[in-house]
């Protein structure tokens, strides 16, 4: 009989990450496991998420909450609520979670007070901030798993340190939980989609982008949308940049942002903003769009997780617009920089990353099959 699994998808990476898992099972395990998907709803715009699951073909999800957006409390308190039912109604062997979204929050917190063996796909990484709602939901979920798949050392390291024995060996269970590093499924994703991006993707010509031409960014964490002072102060190194270079910069933006750009900055600065003609803000682009974009982009800026990754993944100079990062690799590679939200780090961050001279990027992200060992884990794991 075929391992069931139930997959949670909610926020626009998550439906990137479970794409690669759910295109292993359908070309190599279909046999062995049935998926079924349900979506939280926590995204719910077009193009947050509907986009994102005909572009990458996942299949339509089984079920949705259609939580939508709320406090966190509650966000996160109708999803446990729905997610609870589903695990009741379907009794699968293994629930799968991605990320560190309220999603798999909710996902870890349904699942594991019923008994039923958590996978964590993304395991091990912190960001040592607690005051991130990522990081807790980071702790909560790993805590509440069976099965943790780290895509790097050093999450897996994390781990380890948080007291996860690298030793356990099946059969594996909440309180043995296995833990493995295995590679990075959205590199699975860049690696596939790549082709198909650069084919099918029209969006260079929409805007009239050249390749190397442009700088590419992006800007959704709560702490950076929320606060008037840091959001000021990103889109004012964006300006000096734009001015200093007369460089285009493109901002597909969450809709959390462009709803905060017009309460917390001043109409003078908004005015600036949308009158500077290399300033060009769009709609939350698709993913092949966003893979075609990274692809052609002379450097990226970041406050995102994925995107970061992903500057990586095609050889381009970062700067991240965080306090810290989870993918501490590409810091410590020095092909990407850490400048808060901050006006005059932004800028030296550009200074020094806009001739790239000699970067190199050494494979840290796997071998582009990390899917795959999933999937044969799930299954030793469900043997045992
Ligand atoms: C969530 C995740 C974050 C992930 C990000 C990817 C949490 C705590 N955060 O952040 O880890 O990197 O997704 O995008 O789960 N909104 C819309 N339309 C949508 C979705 C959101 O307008 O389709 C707006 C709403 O105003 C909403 C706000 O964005 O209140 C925030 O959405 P939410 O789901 O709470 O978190 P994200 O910022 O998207």
């Amino acid at each position: 009989m075929a391992v069931k699994i139930v997959t949670i998808i909610g926020a626009r990476p998550q439906i990137i990450k479970a794409a690669a898992l759910s295109r292993a099972i359908r070309e190599k395990f279909s046999d062995r496991i049935e998926e079924i998907i349900v979506h939280t709803g926590q995204h719910y715009d077009r193009n947050m998420s509907q986009v994102f699951i005909d572009e990458l073909g996942i299949p339509q999800p089984d079920h949705n909450l259609n939580v939508g957006s709320a406090s966190h409390g509650v966000q996160t308190a109708r999803m446990i609520e729905g997610i609870e039912k589903i695990l009741l109604d379907t009794n699968p062997d293994f629930l799968i979670l991605y990320g560190d979204t309220n999603s798999t929050l909710a996902g870890a917190v349904a699942a594991s007070k019923l008994h039923v063996p958590v996978v964590h796909i993304e395991a091990g990484l912190r960001s040592f901030n607690k005051s991130m709602p990522e990081e807790i939901n980071r702790i909560v979920c790993d805590h509440a798993s069976t099965l943790l798949f780290s895509p790097t050392k050093t999450g897996f390291n994390n781990l380890v340190r948080e007291g996860f024995n690298p030793a356990n060996k099946a059969p594996f269970n909440i309180d043995h939980p296995g833990i493995f590093h295995c590679g990075d499924v959205m590199y699975d994703n860049s690696l596939y989609f790549s082709e198909i991006a650069e084919k099918r993707s029209e969006v260079l010509a929409k805007y009239d982008l050249k390749n190397e031409k442009f700088l590419l960014g992006t800007i959704h964490r709560d702490n950076n949308t929320d606060d008037p002072d840091r959001l000021k102060a990103i889109f004012k190194g964006l300006l000096k940049i734009a001015k200093e270079d007369e460089i285009d910069i493109l901002l597909p933006l969450h809709p959390r942002t462009s709803k905060k750009m017009a309460e917390n900055l001043t109409d003078s600065l908004n005015e600036r903003i949308s009158k500077n003609e290399h300033i060009k803000i769009i709609e939350p682009a698709s993913f092949l769009d966003m893979i075609a974009l990274e692809k052609n982009a002379k450097l990226i800026l970041t406050d995102s997780g994925g995107v970061q990754k992903e500057s990586y993944f095609f050889q381009k100079p970062c700067i991240i617009m965080r306090p810290e990062t989870e993918w501490v690799e590409i810091v410590e590679n020095k092909t990407a920089i850490i400048a808060d939200a901050d006006e005059e780090k932004i800028f030296e961050a550009w200074k020094s990353l806009r001739t790239p001279k000699g970067m190199v990027f050494p494979p840290v992200f796997g071998d582009g099959h990390a899917a795959e060992f999933i999937c044969n884990e799930i299954l030793n794991a469900s043997k045992s």
